[in-house]
This record gives C-alpha cells, structure tokens and sequence, in this order.
C-alpha cells in the first residue's frame, strides 16, 4: 500500500518596511527557506504591504522596501516555481475578507492585542491620551493577518513569540465565522522554533532595527567587513582567554560555522586568539555564506521588471485559492446576486 503523504500548508507574510539584515537571515528568512523546499510543506510567502502601511508613511520607503525584500528572499533561493510567492496587495479578495472577518471579530479581542495594548502603555507613561497616535490600522491588524493566513487555509505559521498571539486570534475568528457560517476555515496552528537562533546586534542587544544595531545583510565586502569590526567587545588582549559564551562575535560565528568549526573557534578563544583576528575570521565565515547571493541580489535590483514578473505569476497562482474561497464565503454571509 502506497503511504499517501499529508502535507503541511505553510504560510510567511513578511512586512515590506526596512532593509533585512543578518538577524532576519539567520532568524527567519534561511529556516522559511529550507523548510519550503522541504517535500512534505506546501509553501505560501507573501510580501505584506498593507501591514507596511501600517507603521510607514513614506510611500519611497515602501516602495523601495518592497523591491529590496522580494529580491532578498528570490536572491536566497527562493524558487517560485515551488512556492506560491506574491504580494498581498495583489490579491484583492484578502482586504475583502478581511472585512468579513472584522464583522465577526469581537473589539473586546482586538483590545487585548499585545501591539495595541504596547502603545497604549507607552501613551500613558508619557501623559498622554491612551489612544494619542493610534490608528485602526494599528488597532485592527490581527484581522489582517487572519485574513492572510484563513484565505489560504494555511495550517502551520511559522512566526517569531511576538507574533504566536496573533496567530491564535485567527484561529479564534475563525472558529467563529466557522460556527456561524458553516466550515469554511482551516484553524491555523503557530510554529515556533526555539532551535533557531535570536542574533545578537553589535552593541550585543538583540539585533533589531529599533535599536540601530543591525547588520544588513546585502553590503558590499567592504562595508561588512566594517560593520563587523564595530562589533562590541571587551579590552582582553590577544594572548588572554576569551570567554565565547559571553562574546557577540562567537554567536555570530555560531550561527554561520559548522560543528567542527564552533568547536575551533572555541579553542581559539580559549587559547587568546586576538579579538582583532576573530573578526576577520568571522567576515570571511559569513561572506562565504552570503557572497554568491549578495551577486544575485544585485543582478535582481537591476531588473525590478524581472521581479514585477514573477510577483504577477505568483498572485495568478495565489488567486486560485483565494477567489473560491472567498465566493464561497460571500455566499455563506447572504451575498450572490439576486435570482
Ligand atoms: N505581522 C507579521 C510580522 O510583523 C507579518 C505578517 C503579516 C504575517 N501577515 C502575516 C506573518 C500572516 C504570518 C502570517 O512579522
């Protein structure tokens, strides 16, 4: 007998605001894309530009940002012939069921949402209006999201902590429009890799954007080299034992290095290896890695009609899912036309 495989529905959404550096690598974009071209995953990636609205109002910068992130993931080898890459707002029927989903979302939910209730709490430390600077946007987004994972019946979200409650939200709508109109929904499950590593930035605080210490991961050699220089460490000399566990440089070396050369890098620290030199060992590691990429990146950034292409091909294939679904669910809440 023949074991017919069940496949996982995976689904990324990746906001278009900023430039991706070496945490979103390591802690997002090389895991989505080894589990995409995993047999037993059906991948769905999606840029989120109407999330980027959100916290952006520079249309160059989302503009510009949405170009950078697609050849960053197309330039890391994500194959579109394999996964279903487009951009949200390619794909009209998400907005429309969102819309849906909003009128069976109750406030009450939306009220409890860690991003909301974070700027709240920073409205009031400060004095202000508990609402001072918030939009609906802001305030509604969990519903965006549902709608991104519900309209393609997405079973697993692979997402980062900040992001697991969202993901119950969706679930939490969906059971309901589901009790209400009939199944329609998948209830989506989060995935968190705790194996995955969170890299550290280079004043050793987490890498993020809000705190400036971010490495981008497409900069020339020479810029990289230069960023990696800058990394923070201790005033030990070369000669004196280094402790790896405590260092940014050795996290970093982790997260590129095979078993083997952790395990030298160890010793080397061990045996006062100066910090001068692990930094040009670490340059070296991680330009390997990325250097074959960092050319395909720049060949894609010469060619945005090339990337154009590939979007609109992938919001034909997304919207083979997404218009059944959501004539069904139009039909489910009473709109069809009159007969
Ligand atoms: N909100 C997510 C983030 O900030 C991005 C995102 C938007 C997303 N829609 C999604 C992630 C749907 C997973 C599924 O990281």
């Amino acid at each position: 007998m023949t074991e017919s495989v069940k496949k996982s529905r995976v689904l990324t959404g990746i906001t278009t605001t900023g430039t991706p550096h070496l945490g979103n690598y390591v802690g997002a974009i090389r895991p989505a894309i080894a589990a995409s071209q995993l047999e037993t995953n059906d991948s769905f990636f999606f840029l989120a530009d109407f999330h980027a609205l959100i916290k952006c109002q520079d249309p160059a910068l989302v503009h510009q940002s949405t170009k950078e992130i697609a050849a960053t993931w197309l330039a890391l080898g994500l194959d579109p012939e394999n996964v279903v890459f487009y951009r949200q707002s390619d794909v009209p029927e998400i907005p429309e069921l969102c819309w849906m989903l909003n009128c069976m979302t109750a406030k009450g939910l939306m009220n409890r949402a860690h991003a909301y209730k974070g700027a709240v709490d920073v409205n009031l430390e400060e004095g202000k209006d508990p609402d001072a600077g918030i939009t609906m946007g802001l305030y509604s987004y969990p519903v965006l999201m549902a709608a991104d994972i519900l309209m393609f019946n997405a079973n697993k979200v692979p997402v980062g902590k900040d992001q697991i409650q969202h993901v119950e939200m969706a679930r939490d709508v969906a059971a309901r429009f589901n009790h209400h109109f009939g199944d329609k929904f998948v209830l989506p499950e989060a995935v968190v890799d705790d194996k995955i590593a969170v890299l550290q930035g280079l004043d050793g605080r987490k890498m993020s954007k809000s705190y400036g210490n971010t490495i981008p991961l497409f900069l020339t050699e020479k810029q990289m080299q230069k960023h990696i220089n800058k990394i923070k460490t201790n005033l030990l000399e070369p000669g004196e034992p280094k402790d790896p566990d405590t260092s940014t440089v050795f996290q970093l070396w982790e997260a590129f290095a095979s078993e083997q050369q952790v395990a030298e890098m160890r010793q080397a620290f061990a045996d006062g290896i100066a910090w001068g030199e692990s930094k040009k060992q670490l340059f070296a590691l991680v330009n390997s890695e990325l250097s074959e990429a960092r050319e395909n990146y720049n060949d894609l950034m010469s060619r945005p009609k090339d990337m154009e292409e590939i979007l609109q091909a992938g919001a034909v294939k997304a919207r083979r899912y997404s218009q059944p679904l959501l004539d069904k669910c139009r039909r489910a809440v009473g709109i069809r036309a009159l007969k």
